[in-house]
C-alpha cells in the first residue's frame, strides 16, 4: 500500500516510528480558500479527501541543517474546471528552497516569484523540480488517477500558508478545452 510505504524507510539504520513520522489528511472542507467557484465548492463534500501528506522528520523543526521529507497523495477531480490541487505556501524562512519529485500520475507544478509571477511545470513519473527560496508553490493533478509526488524541504524552512489563503496565486490553473491552461 503506496499510503503506508513512506513510515518503512529506514533512516541510518534505525526505522522511523511515532514521533519521526506525520501523516496529515486535507479534505474538501479545509481548502475554502483555494476554488474559486465558490457554488461548484458548496455542493462538495467537505469531507472528501483532497490529500495525504506522509512526512519524515529525522531532526526537531527548525534545526539548522537537516532536511525532511514528504510524500502528497494528490486525488484526482475538480471543483468547476480547477483541477484539485494542494493549499500551496511561501516558507517562513522565504530563503529556503525545496525540491520535488514525480512518482505516479499526471500534475502542474504551479510556482508564484514575491512578484508575483506565476508559472508551471508538468509533473510525470520521474520528474523532477528545483523550487528556489521565494518561490510559493502549489500541486494540481491534472490526470484521472492519484498523483503521487515526493518532496524535500530544509528543517527550517517551515511554511507560511497566510499570504497564498488571502492573496491566492496571481493565475489559476484551469481545464480550458480538456487542457490543462494558466489564465
Ligand atoms: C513541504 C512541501 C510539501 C507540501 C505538500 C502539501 O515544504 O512543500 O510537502 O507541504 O505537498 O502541500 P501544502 O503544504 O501546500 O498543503
Ligand atoms: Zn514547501
Amino acid at each position: 500500500d503506496a499510503l503506508i510505504f513512506l513510515p518503512k524507510l529506514i533512516f541510518t539504520g534505525k526505522e522511523l516510528i511515532g514521533e519521526n513520522v506525520e501523516r496529515i489528511t486535507r479534505r474538501m472542507g479545509d481548502l475554502r480558500d483555494v476554488f474559486e467557484d465558490k457554488a461548484a465548492f458548496e455542493v462538495m463534500d467537505p469531507n472528501l479527501i483532497a490529500y495525504h501528506v506522509s512526512s519524515i522528520f529525522p531532526v526537531k523543526e527548525g534545526t539548522p541543517g537537516g532536511l525532511f521529507m514528504g510524500i502528497t497523495y494528490l486525488m484526482p477531480g475538480k471543483v468547476g474546471d480547477e483541477y484539485f490541487m494542494t493549499k500551496g505556501h511561501f516558507h517562513s524562512n522565504i530563503d529556503r528552497a525545496e525540491f520535488y519529485w514525480g512518482v505516479e500520475g499526471e500534475g502542474m507544478l504551479i510556482l508564484m516569484n514575491e512578484a508575483r509571477d506565476v508559472w508551471a511545470e508538468r509533473m510525470y513519473p520521474g520528474s523532477l523540480h528545483y523550487i528556489p527560496g521565494g518561490i510559493a508553490h502549489r500541486v494540481a493533478n491534472v490526470g484521472n488517477s492519484i498523483l503521487t509526488f515526493a518532496a524535500s524541504w530544509p528543517s527550517d524552512a517551515g511554511h507560511n500558508y497566510g499570504i497564498i489563503a488571502r492573496e491566492g496565486f496571481a493565475r489559476r490553473l484551469k481545464e480550458v478545452n480538456g487542457k490543462p491552461e494558466l489564465i
